[in-house]
Order: structure tokens, then C-alpha cells, then sequence
């Protein structure tokens, strides 16, 4: 099996926006093979395309190992070219993204959601999602516009993490 080196903040690309899929082609599917080997590696709960350095505009998710986990999102379950439709509501939880191994930060996101997109036969689908799962769809999104979690929080606690990251850096180079 192969798998896909997940970049880490701050690597530049994670915050250039991706292109929308138009060709669903034998190399896109492969793709998408690679990114769920990717997703159960790094037992993450979703991968945004942008966060293995390519720029296409879907991700692959499975909440079926969540606490709150439910069989309509047990996947792994790909999204092409995902859009909201419809937000209700606003909840803030703990977050984190494989792209900032290590960091957890509470987030305010919608509560509910209405996404579309296309699954990996470029069938459209609709997904009406709350909680941890309308969670999930923002902040895959947010990769694949190039936002990453730290720019959702407030300022003052993104300097605290600013801070620590220069930190760990400098450790990293004298030890
Ligand atoms: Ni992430």
C-alpha cells in the first residue's frame, strides 16, 4: 500500500487554494486510493486533498471511529468538489488537523450543515450533517481554500501559538 506524506503547517502550499475537479480520470482514482491509505496510516478522522500537496479540490473522511459516530458517515466516504449550502446554528468544540500534529484548539463552527458534491463517479450527493461531521466539512473545506484552523481562532491565542511553534522550532535546531 502506498502512502502520502501529510505537509505540515507551515508549509506554503496548505495555503494556496485548490482547483475544481473536472476530469475524473484513472490517476484521479488512484489518488483518492492513496489519500484513504493515508487517512487509516495517520488515524486521522479526515484529509483534505491540499494537505498531500495537491491542489484539487476534495477530501476522503470516516467518522466510523468517532465518539459521536454514525453509520452514514462510516466510510470512507470521498467528496468532490465540496460546496455548503446551508448552515444553521454555531457550536464551538475542540479541533485538531494532521497538518499541526499536536495542537488541539477550541473552534466556533456551524452547528449543522447542507453539503454538496460529487462522489468518486461524479454522482452528485447532498449531506446534511451535524456536530462532529458539519465539524469536519468546514474545516476540509477551509484545506481546500487554503485555510488552516489557526486562522478560526482568536488572535491572541494564535500569537500563544505562534509563539510555542517558533519554540519548538529553535529546540528542534539546538537539540
Ligand atoms: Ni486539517
Amino acid at each position: 500500500m502506498d502512502f502520502l506524506d501529510i505537509l505540515k503547517y507551515p508549509e506554503s502550499s496548505l495555503f494556496e487554494p485548490s482547483k475544481q475537479i473536472s476530469d475524473i480520470d484513472a490517476a484521479l482514482q488512484q489518488q483518492i486510493d492513496q489519500m484513504i491509505n493515508t487517512l487509516y496510516f495517520s488515524r486521522g478522522l479526515g484529509l483534505a486533498a491540499p494537505q498531500v500537496g495537491d491542489l484539487r479540490s476534495f477530501f476522503v473522511y470516516d467518522l466510523s471511529q468517532a465518539d459521536e459516530a454514525k453509520v452514514e458517515h462510516s466510510g470512507p466516504i470521498i467528496v468532490l468538489n465540496p460546496e455548503i449550502l446551508e448552515t444553521e446554528g454555531e457550536e464551538t468544540a475542540d479541533e485538531g488537523c494532521l497538518s499541526i500534529p499536536g495542537y488541539f484548539e477550541k473552534v466556533s463552527r456551524s452547528y449543522r450543515v447542507l453539503m454538496k458534491g460529487l462522489d468518486r463517479e461524479g454522482k452528485e450527493i447532498r449531506i446534511e450533517a451535524e456536530g462532529l461531521a458539519a465539524r469536519l466539512f468546514q474545516h476540509e473545506i477551509d484545506h481546500i481554500n487554503g485555510v488552516l484552523m489557526i486562522s478560526r481562532i482568536s488572535s491572541l491565542k494564535r500569537d500563544i501559538f505562534l509563539r510555542k511553534f517558533k519554540k519548538q522550532n529553535k529546540n528542534a535546531e539546538t537539540g
